[in-house]
C-alpha cells in the first residue's frame, strides 16, 4: 500500500468520532474548523457544542449580538477569530443568501478563511481536492519523508503544501485530510509517539535515522515581549464596580476589563497613585489593597502579561459603575474570568 492507502486504512480503524464528521453541512465545518485552529479538539468540542446549540444555523449567529457571541466564546482565546467568525456570518447571510462559497478560490475570500480553513471546508463539504497543511500535517510529512526545511520558513511552507498536494487522495479528499490529521494528533504526536504501533514504522525516514525528537524543524522564536498590567478592581460601597471595554485594536479588543494600567514595569502603589488614569477615576479617599503580590503571567505568542489586581475600595467614581451581580454577564479574557473566580472565593 501506497502513503495515501496506508493512512486511509489506519483512518477507517483510529478515526475519532466527533460531531461535526456527523455532516457536510459547510456551517458545521466552517464553525469547527475555524475553533480548532490553535485549539486541540477535546478543548474544541464543548465550544462546537455550546455554538451550535446557541446558533443553529448560520443565520441564528448572524442575527447574535457580538457580545454574545464572544460570551460563549470566553475561554478559546484569539478574540478575533470570534469577530471574524460573526462578521463572516453576516456577510453570508446578508450578501449571498445564506449560501457558502462551494469552492476553495471563494472560500478563501471570507474573512477570517485562510488556507487552511479554505481547504478543510471545500475537501470535507464539496469534495474539492485541496491539502490541509496544520501542525498535525507538517509533523507527519516532515518525519515520513525526513524533511529539515522549517516549516515557519517561506520555503517549508511552500513545500509542505505541494507535497501534501501530491500525495491527497482525489477521490476522498476529505477523508485524507481528516485522516493526516487525526494521525498526526494521536498517533504521529509530538512527544514520545509509539512507533511500535505505527502502519509506516518500516517506511518513516525519522524512525529510520532517529529523528522523531528533532523534527519538525521550526526556526527560532520571535522575541516575546514583556508587559506589566495593573487592573483596579473598584469596590465601591454600594457594591458596584467598574467595568470598561477594551476598544483599543490588538488582544481582547470588545472585551471588558477593570480599569487597566498599563506600566513599564512593576510598580508599588506610590507609583500606582500617581498615575493619570489613577487621578482621573477616583475623587474620594480610597483604600487600596494588592490582591496578588506575585504578578500572573498570562502568556500570549508574542508576548507575556505581568498581571497584578488592584482592589481599590471607595465611596464614588468618576465614570459609570456596575452592580457586582451583573459582572458575569460581560464577555471578559480568561484572566479576568481567572480572576474572578479567585476573588469570588477568597471572599467567602
Ligand atoms: N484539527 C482541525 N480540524 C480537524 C479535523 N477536521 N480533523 C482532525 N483534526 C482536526
Amino acid at each position: 500500500m501506497n502513503f495515501k492507502e496506508t493512512l486511509i486504512y489506519w483512518y477507517a480503524q483510529n478515526k475519532r468520532e466527533l460531531p461535526w464528521r456527523k455532516t457536510q453541512n459547510p456551517y458545521h465545518i466552517w464553525l469547527s474548523e475555524i475553533m480548532l485552529q490553535q485549539t486541540r479538539v477535546q478543548q474544541g468540542l464543548p465550544y462546537f457544542l455550546k455554538f451550535t446549540e446557541a446558533f443553529p444555523t448560520l443565520f441564528d449567529l448572524a442575527n447574535a449580538e457580538e457580545s454574545y457571541v464572544l460570551k460563549l466564546w470566553q475561554g478559546l482565546g484569539y478574540y478575533s477569530r470570534a469577530r471574524n467568525l460573526h462578521f463572516t456570518a453576516k456577510y453570508i447571510a446578508n450578501e449571498l443568501n445564506g449560501v457558502f462559497p462551494d469552492s476553495y478560490k471563494g472560500l478563501l475570500k471570507l474573512k477570517g478563511v485562510g488556507d487552511y480553513t479554505a481547504s478543510a471546508i471545500a475537501s470535507i463539504c464539496f469534495n474539492e481536492a485541496s491539502a490541509v497543511v496544520d501542525g498535525n500535517v507538517y509533523r507527519v510529512l516532515s518525519r515520513y519523508y525526513g524533511i529539515e526545511t522549517p516549516i515557519n520558513s517561506t520555503q517549508g511552507i511552500k513545500n509542505f503544501k505541494e507535497l501534501a498536494q501530491s500525495l491527497i487522495d482525489v477521490d476522498n479528499p476529505g477523508t485524507f485530510n481528516q485522516a493526516i490529521m487525526d494521525f498526526g494528533a494521536t498517533q504521529c504526536k509530538p512527544q514520545n509517539p509509539d512507533c511500535n504501533i505505527c502502519p509506516f514504522v518500516n517506511s518513516c525516514v525519522a524512525h529510520e535515522k532517529d529523528l522523531i525528537q528533532s523534527l519538525p524543524v521550526k526556526t527560532k522564536k520571535i522575541k516575546v515581549k514583556k508587559r506589566y498590567f495593573n487592573y483596579l478592581v473598584v469596590e465601591l460601597d454600594n457594591d458596584t464596580t467598574v467595568l470598561e471595554e477594551r476598544t483599543e485594536k490588538g488582544i481582547w479588543q470588545n472585551l471588558y476589563q477593570f480599569p487597566l494600567i498599563e506600566s513599564s514595569k512593576i510598580i508599588d502603589e506610590e507609583a500606582l497613585v500617581k498615575e493619570e488614569l489613577f487621578q482621573s477615576l477616583f475623587k474620594k479617599e480610597v483604600s487600596i489593597k494588592l490582591f496578588n503580590h506575585e504578578s500572573i503571567v498570562h502568556k500570549l505568542s508574542h508576548q507575556h502579561l505581568y498581571t497584578r489586581f488592584w482592589i481599590v475600595k471607595t465611596s464614588e467614581v468618576n465614570q459609570s459603575t456596575i452592580s457586582w451581580s451583573k459582572v458575569e454577564e460581560f464577555p471578559v479574557s480568561i484572566l479576568i474570568h481567572k480572576f474572578l473566580e479567585n476573588y469570588k472565593n477568597s471572599e467567602n
